[in-house]
């Protein structure tokens, strides 16, 4: 078959590199990917250009697609892709409001009883100001709409939370996205990711996954896309995952086909592990960055059958299997990321096993550095603590100038599992 991965990130990198294990596929093209997607042949048309990608997939007798990112699938590449007759992974985009409306996702928590933080929507800025006055502190604002993972903001204080409203309902920094907001209540704990595969009715959870969202070491610093991320997580015991498959996995899934958006692809859920139990944090409509580069490299099913099933609607006749081992990915970023940084730097990495390239770009037979998030590291073995030993002698294989990483990716993860 001949596949095409809409997306150029690390995400992609790894999903292209787990399709082309599987014995059923040709030619992988990737659109845009990126320079170091050796594996899949890239295609200088972007993830959001929906009429370029269609005609493009029906120009070259695409048999599959995997949408990956959130943008396109939001906008409905989807929905595009299948009228014109092409199969796809990932939701609809009735569906990918999900992740697309954060206040549409706290209301069909709020209708079906799945647990979350409580919360207010507010489509008025001085409504929102109101409501802070009464609230006890720290309290979360989030923009409604797709942010870049950038529209949640805790705030300490009823200062800072007016700030925060303001910037987005007034100031518009997330344009759009910034219309409503959601308020809501902060909530602790430590956090776990979940992705599982869903074809509207079966829910096939991958293996936990713990991402490293701030830029610096001990959490410290602004939050970023994503730093690093083990897998899998230690706090999400057994007794923890059943309790999420009845009282939050099969609930929503459920609650979208109720609601006339059944879901089918991957769905994404951030969860915190509460003192009154695992709670939502947030829904994803497609897979995380940089979970997917720790969980693909667990998986032993064929990715592409586990795709096709979603699709399908035979999830509950395939068996997804993980490997009992663990996992380390390690973000090499360009230093001053996520602000400003310097980037068109040559990239020495001498080998290819478990790199997930993402913002780089090729010049002739070189390499370069094009973006914040450079590359991803992957190392998966029988321990979590030679797992991430095994990704950090790999990461100091890798050079280019102004590279930065954590020191620190999975030891909190290690703590956990001393206790
Ligand atoms: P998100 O972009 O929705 O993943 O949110 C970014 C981060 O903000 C999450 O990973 C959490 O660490 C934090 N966060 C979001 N909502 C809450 C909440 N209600 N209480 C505490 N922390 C939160
Ligand atoms: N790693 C979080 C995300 O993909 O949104």
């Amino acid at each position: 078959m001949d596949i095409m991965v809409i997306g150029g990130g690390g995400r992609e990198h790894a999903v292209v590199k787990a399709l082309k294990k599987s014995p059923r596929v040709n030619k992988i093209y990737a659109l845009p990917g990126n320079g170091g997607m050796r594996e899949a042949i890239t295609v200088d048309i972007g993830a959001k250009d929906l009429n370029k990608i269609v005609e493009f997939a029906l120009s070259h007798k695409i048999d599959y697609a995997v949408v990956t990112p959130d943008d396109p699938l939001v906008l409905g590449l989807v929905d595009s892709l299948t009228e014109a007759g092409i199969p796809c992974f990932g939701p609809d985009k009735k569906a990918a409001i999900i992740e697309g409306s954060k206040a549409f996702a706290k209301e069909l928590m709020n209708k079906y009883g799945i647990p979350t933080a409580k919360y207010r929507v507010f489509s008025d800025r001085n409504k929102a100001v109101s409501y802070l006055k009464e609230q006890t502190y720290p309290v979360v604002v989030k923009a409604d709409g797709l942010a870049l993972g950038k529209g949640v903001i805790i705030a300490a204080t009823e200062k800072e939370a007016v700030a925060a409203v303001d910037s987005m309902m007034q100031d518009r920094v997330f344009g759009d996205s910034g219309k409503s907001v959601v308020i809501e209540e902060f909530l602790s704990g430590p956090e776990v990711s979940v992705l599982a595969f869903t074809d509207g009715k079966t829910v096939k959870p991958m293996v936990s996954s713990m991402d490293h969202k701030r830029a610096k070491d001990g959490d410290k610093g602004l939050n970023t896309g994503g730093m690093g991320t083990i897998a899998p997580n230690p706090y999400y015991t057994e007794e923890i995952a059943k309790r999420c498959m009845n009282s939050i996995f099969l609930p929503t899934v459920r609650a979208m086909e109720k609601e006339g958006r059944t879901f089918k692809g991957c769905l994404y859920f951030g969860l915190m592990l509460t003192k009154d139990g695992p709670k939502v944090i947030e829904y994803n409509c497609r897979f995380g960055d940089p979970e997917t580069q720790v969980v693909l490299p667990l998986m032993e099913t064929d990715l592409l059958d586990a795709m096709i099933a979603t699709t399908n609607g035979t999830l509950d006749k395939t068996e997804i299997r993980f490997k009992q081992q663990a996992a380390c990915c390690v973000i090499m970023a360009s230093d001053g990321y996520p602000l400003s940084y310097e980037k068109g730097f040559e990239i020495n990495c001498p080998f290819s096993d478990g790199v997930y390239f993402a913002g780089v770009k090729k010049d002739g037979d070189k390499l370069l550095t094009s973006g914040g998030r450079v590359l991803g590291v992957t190392a998966t073995a029988e321990t979590l603590e030679k797992a991430i030993k095994s990704a950090y002698e790999k990461v100091e294989k890798v050079s280019f100038k102004n590279a930065y990483y954590r020191k620190d990716i999975g030891k909190k993860a290690l703590r956990a599992k001393e206790k």
